[in-house]
This record gives C-alpha cells, structure tokens and sequence, in this order.
C-alpha cells in the first residue's frame, strides 16, 4: 500500500461501473447487447446540439466561464427566478457532493430515506457524517418517519423524488408539511433528476410552490436524463441565494465544461425542447406499455414516475439480472432486493419483455 488512505477512504468500495452493452456481448458472444442499466436517454444527441459542441470546440485552448453565467441566466429566466438562486454543477451528483462538503461537519447527521440513492452513504462515509436512514413503506418513502428522524444535529435531509431506483414520488403537499415541521437550520435537498418524467398530478413545481415559503429547501435537477446529456454531466440548483452560495463556495474551478454549457443552452431553445418533450412523452407511454406488460405476465412491478422500473423480487435478484445479461440486456441488480430497468426506446423494450418472459 502506497501512502496512507483516510480511514473512511480505506472502508469505502471501489467503484464499479456496470457493465457496457459492447463488453456484455463479448462476454456472451452476441452479436449485440442493449444496456437499459443507468437511467440514460436513448436517444441519441438532437442536430442543434451537436453544432453547439462542435462551435464550442474551437475554444478548446480556454477555460470556460467558470460560473457558467450565461447557462445561469438561462436556467433563471426559464424558472423565473433571480440568477443569484442558481447555480450549475458537475451533474446534480457533483451539486449533492458540494452540499455535502458545504454543510456537513464530522459527526453531523444527515437523514435520507432508504432504499435512495446509492451516492447518499458513499458522500456521508467520506464526509465522516452519521447517516440516519428511513425504511421505505410500500417502496416509497414515509416523510412523517423522516421528520422524527431529524435531530438537531441534522444538517442535511436528502429526498430523490422520482425516488431511484424505485421511481416512486413525493407528493408536493406533503413535502410542505414536512418542511412545515422542521426547523430553518435543516437543508432539505429534493433531487428531481427525473422531474420531466413524472405525470402524478400531487407533484407541483417545488420552485414555484415549496421555495418562497421555505429557504432551507434546494431543488437539484439534471441534463443528464431527460434532455439526454449524460456524458456532459450537467446539473442545476435552485434555492435561496445563502444555500446557493454556500453550495457555490465549494464548487471546484471552471467544473462545467465549455462543450456541456453551450449543449445546455442549445438544449434550451425552444424548438430543441419541443423535441425533447415528445421523446419524453414516448418514454411515458412506454413506461405504461412495459408496466402493464410485466404486471400481466406475474411480474412483480413498482408503478414508476421516472424513465426506469422498478422490480422488486427480492432474493431472485441476481438471477434474474445475470439470465438478462446473458440475453444481451444488461440492467441494474441489487443484490437481495430487487432490478431496476431503464425504459429505452419501444424497440429495446420489445426485447427486454421477449427475453425476461414470465417469472
Ligand atoms: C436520484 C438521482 N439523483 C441524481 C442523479 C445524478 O445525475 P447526474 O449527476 O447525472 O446529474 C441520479 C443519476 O442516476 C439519480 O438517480
């Protein structure tokens, strides 16, 4: 061993990333593979936005704006809020870390439902902080067992709504009344990465509805997801200015790149959007179309609000993702509990119910 790790650092997992489509057929010799394993888009780039990365290039030589002021004005204008209440970030992932790193003191607590996110425990682990975590009830979470959860050590409350990997949500009446119960000096970080996917008539926009009432409340989203930019790792946070800035204060120098923030604001445009919300739309009706499909062939299956479901079959779990792989599907396992199933496009789905059959 070479140098000597943080403790914490020394306990933690090495990452491992699921296995590429390409590598799964090499692995079962077929001729191809479809990975429907992280929540992507399937959809490759829109023509705009590819002309926008490849203006952007010519400025390879320079730093980006490090504040990404011009995606900031966009995003604020967009959600009619003033800019000194956004701000950007490597993925809405690198925002949670800067969160964590911008609040969270060793020993502090920090409560987030359970089954979440899997990035929740790896933050605490190396931010030393005491994660409390709240079992899900009927996979979605319990918020009245997450407000008695919170001590006056909390600092941080974590709720990914589309929860992952459960695709279950929050409702926006409830989220007021937890926020209602707690005090001002908890931050209460809803993730909504997949917001674009959600059709539940109880969610409304937490920026318009829950932010003027509560300051301590931040929305983080993403352009990794529905507009399709996962491999530029974009994200945003709207909050009060004093959360926004607290967050920004930790941010890393020049963290979003040239090529993601012109994708971004090509993405923005009105005729991109139009685009984007039809495959959107696609995404819904094939969620519909998988869920029923699975239902009625005995599948267990979770009614989802996000661009993946969620199967919960427990013990079977690795069987079941090792039988698809071998097919050539590669999707997401967690051991005990249950498969996560990104909804791709209507033909990669066709296989995807062909290949998993019946239980
Ligand atoms: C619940 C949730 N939040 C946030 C993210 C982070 O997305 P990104 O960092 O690409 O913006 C993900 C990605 O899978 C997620 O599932």
């Amino acid at each position: 061993m070479s140098g000597r790790p943080r403790a914490v650092v020394d306990g933690l997992p090495q990452y491992k990333p699921g296995k590429s489509a390409a590598q799964a057929a090499a692995d079962h010799q077929l001729v191809e593979a479809i990975k429907l394993a992280s929540n992507e888009s399937s959809y490759g780039p829109l023509p705009s936005v590819l002309e926008a990365v490849a203006d952007g290039a010519n400025l390879l030589n320079r730093y980006p704006d490090h504040r990404g002021e011009a995606l900031r004005a966009a995003i604020s204008e967009k959600q009619g809020v003033a800019s000194e209440q956004v701000t950007i970030g490597c993925g809405s992932v690198g925002l949670l870390q800067q969160a964590f790193l911008a609040y969270v003191d060793p020993g502090d607590e920090v409560v987030y439902p359970w089954r979440s996110f899997e990035v929740h425990p790896v933050f605490s682990a190396i931010a030393e902080a005491n994660p409390v975590t709240v079992p899900l009830k009927d996979q979605a979470f319990d918020l009245g067992a997450v407000e008695a959860a919170v001590t006056d050590r909390t600092k941080l409350v974590i709720l990914s709504t589309p929860n992952n990997p459960t695709g279950t949500v929050c409702g926006t009446d409830e989220l007021l009344q937890l926020l209602d119960a707690l005090s001002n000096d908890v931050v209460v970080i809803i993730d909504e990465a997949y917001l674009e996917f959600v059709t539940d008539e109880s969610v409304r926009n937490p920026i318009t509805e829950i932010l003027p009432r509560h300051n301590n409340a931040v929305v983080f989203r993403t352009f990794s997801k529905a507009y399709g930019l996962a491999n530029l790792r974009v994200g945003y946070a709207v909050g009060h200015a004093d959360v926004i800035g607290a967050i920004d204060k930790v941010a890393l120098p020049f963290l979003v790149n040239g090529l993601a923030q012109a994708a971004v604001l090509a993405s923005l445009e009105s005729t991109a959007e139009a685009e984007l919300r039809e495959r959107v739309a696609e995404v819904i009706q094939e969620r519909t179309r998988i869920t029923e499909a699975l239902s009625g062939a005995g599948w267990p299956v979770t009614p989802s609000q996000a661009n993946f479901l969620w199967l919960p079959v427990g013990d079977d779990a690795s069987a079941l993702f090792q039988h698809l792989e071998s097919k050539g599907i590669v999707t997401r396992p967690f051991e005990n509990e249950g498969v996560r199933v990104t909804v791709g496009t209507p033909e990669e789905n066709d296989r995807f119910l062909e290949e998993i059959g019946t239980p």
